[in-house]
């Protein structure tokens, strides 16, 4: 894959720049813009090299939303010249992929650029059409993911400690499959370890379950697998803590349990590199105590290679430790800006987006 460094003359060229600003907003205004922030570099080398930048991206699912927002928040940091497109997803060949579409794009350019990692793993016109008919290299932000996230299955330090949360059992199960190679330790948490505790003969009560077919049992006997060993559970209106084997009919699990959060801490002190996908419990109802915790934990440690992905988990990040994304850290602390594409990537170690560049 080339990058953008690579291009030799970039004077008066018309750089067409996929970007995804598709980000939180309400009453008009960017919630979180730490993606639209992570392509500022690209964004500001091409025009440094005399380029002249045109932006395309999406913003929500269905192409209704206006960009206004997201042109507000960008004027803030690019003072020069820039040209943002409308939501592209207002056409609806952007999703069909149509080639006519495709083409018709790319005669607004020379040139065609990637640094979207977050949408590549959609075939898209604007992803994998467009490089078809321009000369197409990947941006810093996209190479940088690439780059960070293949840490994890291109032989990463050890002790390698992989946590799982979240939710959706039946997204998050290859990725427990590769990673319980890959890694010394799995540890599962989220309402992916209710699955678990289920198999296990626990009562959960009526906490979320995924029911899928999975080889659960060949996976328990895996000592690898770590699961949490108290949780915090809603009973009637209030919050309490309990072990696994006390959990009432009418108890939700909500989070994992002091004792566990311990035993955690113990893991990552011993683990030299920690990739992470996934809240480990249900944040938005009061079950964000733990993963606020672990985040406060791992963001103060030193000559650790940590990786944190999953749109939930970087949502959480946001809320709980803004200073985090900052980029003045002191552990290599990577944040991916994908949801799906991170997901994705982690398992198959490539996407259409990449695919489309080579
Ligand atoms: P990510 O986007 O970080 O990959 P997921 O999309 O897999 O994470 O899962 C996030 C969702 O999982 C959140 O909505 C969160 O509330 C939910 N979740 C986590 N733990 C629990 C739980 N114990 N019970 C119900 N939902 C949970
Ligand atoms: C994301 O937010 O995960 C990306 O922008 C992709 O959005 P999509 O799921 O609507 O394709
Ligand atoms: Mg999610």
């Amino acid at each position: 894959m080339r990058n953008i460094r690579q291009i030799k003359n970039l004077k008066g060229k018309k750089v067409l720049v996929r970007v995804d600003f598709n980000v939180p907003i309400k009453n008009g205004k960017v919630l979180d813009d730490f993606r639209i922030k992570k392509t500022l570099p690209t964004i500001r080398f091409l025009q440094q090299k005399g380029a002249k930048v045109i932006l395309i991206s999406h913003l929500g699912k269905d192409g209704t939303e206006s960009m206004k927002p997201v042109a507000d928040c960008l004027k803030k940091y690019i003072k020069k010249n820039i040209t943002l497109l409308d939501n592209i997803r207002k056409f609806s060949s952007e999703i069909k992929n149509d080639s006519n579409f495709a083409k018709e794009l790319s005669a607004l350019g020379d040139i065609y650029v990637n640094d979207a990692f977050s949408v590549s793993h959609r075939a898209h016109a604007s992803i994998v059409g467009l490089p078809k008919y321009l000369p197409s290299y990947s941006g810093f932000q996209f190479e940088e993911e690439i780059k960070n996230l293949s840490l994890a299955f291109k032989k990463p330090k050890h002790p390698f400690l992989f946590i799982l949360g979240g939710a959706k059992f039946s997204t998050k199960m290859p990725l427990i499959k590769k990673y319980l190679k890959l890694a010394d330790f799995v540890f599962i948490g989220g309402a992916l370890a209710n699955n678990f505790l289920k198999v296990k003969g626990y009562e959960i009560g009526k906490s979320l379950i995924d029911n899928i077919k999975y080889d659960f049992k060949n996976d328990l006997k895996n000592k690898k697998i770590i699961l949490p060993e108290d949780v915090v559970v809603i009973s009637g209106k209030k919050l309490i803590t309990k072990k696994v084997s006390e959990i009432g009919k009418n108890e939700i699990i909500l989070d994992i349990g002091e004792k566990t959060i311990e035993n955690l801490i113990k893991l990552i002190k011993k683990s030299k590199f920690i990739l992470w996908n996934g809240p480990l419990g249900k944040y938005e109802d009061g079950g964000g105590e733990a993963t606020k915790k672990i985040l406060k934990f791992i963001f103060n440690q030193k000559n650790k290679n940590i990786v944190l992905g999953g749109g939930d988990l970087v949502s959480c990040i946001s809320r709980s430790t803004p200073k985090a994304k900052s980029y003045k850290l002191k552990a290599s602390i990577f944040i991916s800006t994908g949801g799906g594409a991170t997901l994705d990537f982690l398992v198959n170690g490539t996407l259409p987006g990449i695919k489309a560049l080579k």
